[in-house]
C-alpha cells in the first residue's frame, strides 16, 4: 500500500476523492460486501443463512464478539439484555421538553447522547473496560427509548418491558399494547421484524458507521459517537429513505398510480427528484437485503388486504425500472429501504418510525465498530484535508471603508 503521509510530505499531493467513493478508512473484520455480485457476510456468514436461522439477539453477539454464541452465551446474553432494558426514570422527564410533533428520530439521538450524563465512567478508559455493558445498555435501552417516544407521540401512558418476553416480543410490546386494547404477539410478526433487525445490523463504512468511528476517533464517548450516527442516519440518501420510499408510493397511489411520471421525473437531470429505495453506492446488482425482505412483504402482504395497493405499485415501479436503460446502465436496482416500509406497515409501525427502527437494527454495527476502532494500536483521529479554492490573501478593511 502507498504511504500517504509520507507522498504528501515528498510531493504535496492531496488524494481527492468527494463521497470517499474509493477511499478506505480503517481495516475491519466485521462485514464483507461484495457490491458487484450482491452478496453481504457478517463475520463470515452469509446474511440468507443469518436469516434463516438466527435472531437479531444472536446476531448481535456475533458482531459484537466475532463468533456465534453458544446455548449458554445467548441466554445470558438475553438475561442481560432484559436487565438493563428500563430506563433512567429521570430520563422520562426529557420527552416532556419536546413538542408533541417531534421527530422520534431527533427524540433517539437526543435520548442516547443524554445516556452520557445519566450512565457514569463514560472516558475511554472505563469504557474499553466496560464495553459489553455498554453495548448491552445500548443494544436494550434504544428499543425502550424509541417505544416511550412513540407512545409520547400518541398521548398514551408509556409501557414498561417484561422480563419474561425475549427482544423481539418486548419491543412490539412496548410498542403497541396498551391497558384498553387487545395486543397480541403473533409469531410471524417477531420473526418478521428480527429478520428486518438483522438485515440492518451492519453495512461496513456506510455514512453512519463512518460518521460514529470519526467522532469516536476523537475520543468522544460511545453514546456520543452512536448519537452523532443516528444524525448521519436520519438524512434521505441514508436511512431517511425509508420514509421517502413510503411517502413516495402514497403519492403515487393519490395521483392514480402514474408510474411513469416520476421514472420520467427522476431521469429529469432538472429536477432534483430521484426515486427512493434505488440505487446504491456499493450494490451495483440487486441488493440481497431487498431480496430477502421483498419475500417477507410478500409474505405478510398476502394476508393484510389492506396494504395491497402500495405493494402493488411498488411491484410495478420495480417492474418498470428494471427494464428502463437509465436505470440499467447506471446499475441502479431496489436497496434495502425500498420493500422494508411496507412490512413495517404491516407490523403496525407509522411512516415515522421507520428509520428509528434502522437505527435500533444498526446499534450492535455501530458498537462493532467503535469497539474494533478503540482497540486498534493503529488508529489515529480522522482528519480529512481538502483542496482551497478561497481567496489566497485579503487586506482587513474597517467597517467605515466597506462597500
Ligand atoms: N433515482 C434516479 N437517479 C439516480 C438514483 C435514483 N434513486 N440514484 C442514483 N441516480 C443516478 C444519479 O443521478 C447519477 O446519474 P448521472 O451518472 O447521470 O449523474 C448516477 O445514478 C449515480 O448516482 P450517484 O448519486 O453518483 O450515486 P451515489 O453512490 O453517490 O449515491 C445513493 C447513492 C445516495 C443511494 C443514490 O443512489 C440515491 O440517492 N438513491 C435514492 C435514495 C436512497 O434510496 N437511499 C438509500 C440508500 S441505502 C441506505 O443508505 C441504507
Amino acid at each position: 500500500a502507498i504511504d500517504i503521509t509520507k507522498l504528501r510530505a515528498e510531493t504535496g499531493y492531496i488524494t481527492m476523492d468527494q463521497g470517499y467513493a474509493n477511499t478506505g478508512s480503517c481495516v475491519s473484520n466485521i462485514t464483507f460486501i461484495d457490491g458487484e455480485e450482491g452478496v453481504l457476510r457478517y463475520r463470515g456468514y452469509n446474511i440468507e443463512d443469518l436469516c434463516e436461522h438466527s435472531t437479531f439477539t444472536e446476531v448481535s453477539y456475533l458482531l459484537l464478539h466475532n463468533r456465534l454464541p453458544t446455548l449458554e452465551q445467548r441466554e445470558n446474553f438475553s438475561l442481560l439484555l432484559n436487565q438493563h432494558s428500563l430506563l433512567h426514570e429521570d430520563m422520562r422527564h426529557l420527552y416532556n421538553f419536546f413538542p408533541r410533533d417531534a421527530h422520534p428520530m431527533n427524540i433517539l439521538g437526543t435520548m442516547v447522547n443524554a445516556m452520557s450524563s445519566f450512565y457514569t465512567n463514560v472516558d475511554l478508559l472505563s469504557m474499553r473496560e466496560h464495553i459489553d455493558m455498554t453495548a448491552t445498555r445500548l443494544i436494550s435501552k434504544i428499543r425502550t427509548t424509541a417505544c416511550y417516544a412513540y407512545k409520547k407521540s400518541i398521548g398514551h401512558p408509556v409501557v414498561y418491558p417484561k422480563k419474561d418476553l425475549k427482544y423481539c416480543e418486548n419491543f412490539l410490546r412496548m410498542m403497541f399494547w396498551s391497558p384498553v386494547n387487545n395486543y397480541e404477539l403473533r409469531d410471524d410478526h417477531v420473526r418478521a421484524l428480527s429478520v428486518l433487525l438483522i438485515l440492518h445490523a451492519d453495512h461496513e463504512q456506510n455514512c453512519s458507521t463512518s460518521t460514529v468511528r470519526l467522532v469516536g476517533s476523537a475520543h468522544a464517548n460511545l453514546y456520543a459517537s452512536i448519537s452523532a450516527g443516528i444524525s448521519a442516519l436520519w438524512g434521505p440518501l441514508h436511512g431517511g429513505a425509508n420514509q421517502a420510499v413510503m411517502d413516495m408510493l402514497a403519492k403515487i397511489e393519490r395521483h392514480g398510480g402514474k408510474i411513469q411520471k416520476y421514472i420520467d421525473m427522476a431521469k429529469d437531470k432538472d429536477s432534483s427528484f430521484r426515486l427512493s429505495g434505488f440505487g446504491h453506492r456499493v450494490y451495483k446488482n440487486y441488493d440481497p437485503r431487498a431480496k430477502i425482505i421483498k419475500k417477507i412483504c410478500m409474505k405478510m402482504l398476502e394476508e393484510e388486504a389492506a396494504h395491497q395497493p402500495l405493494l402493488d405499485i411498488a411491484l410495478r415501479l420495480e417492474e418498470a425500472v428494471l427494464k428502463d436503460d437509465y436505470f440499467l446502465s447506471r446499475k441502479l436496482y431496489p436497496n434495502v429501504d425500498f420493500y422494508s416500509g411496507l412490512v413495517y406497515t404491516a407490523l403496525g409501525f407509522p411512516t415515522n418510525m421507520f428509520t428509528v427502527l434502522f437505527a435500533i437494527g444498526r446499534m450492535p454495527g455501530w458498537i462493532a465498530h467503535w469497539k474494533e476502532m478503540v482497540r486498534d494500536p493503529k488508529a489515529r483521529i480522522g482528519r480529512p484535508r481538502q483542496i482551497y479554492t478561497g481567496m489566497r490573501e485579503r487586506q482587513y478593511l474597517p467597517i467605515e471603508q466597506r462597500t
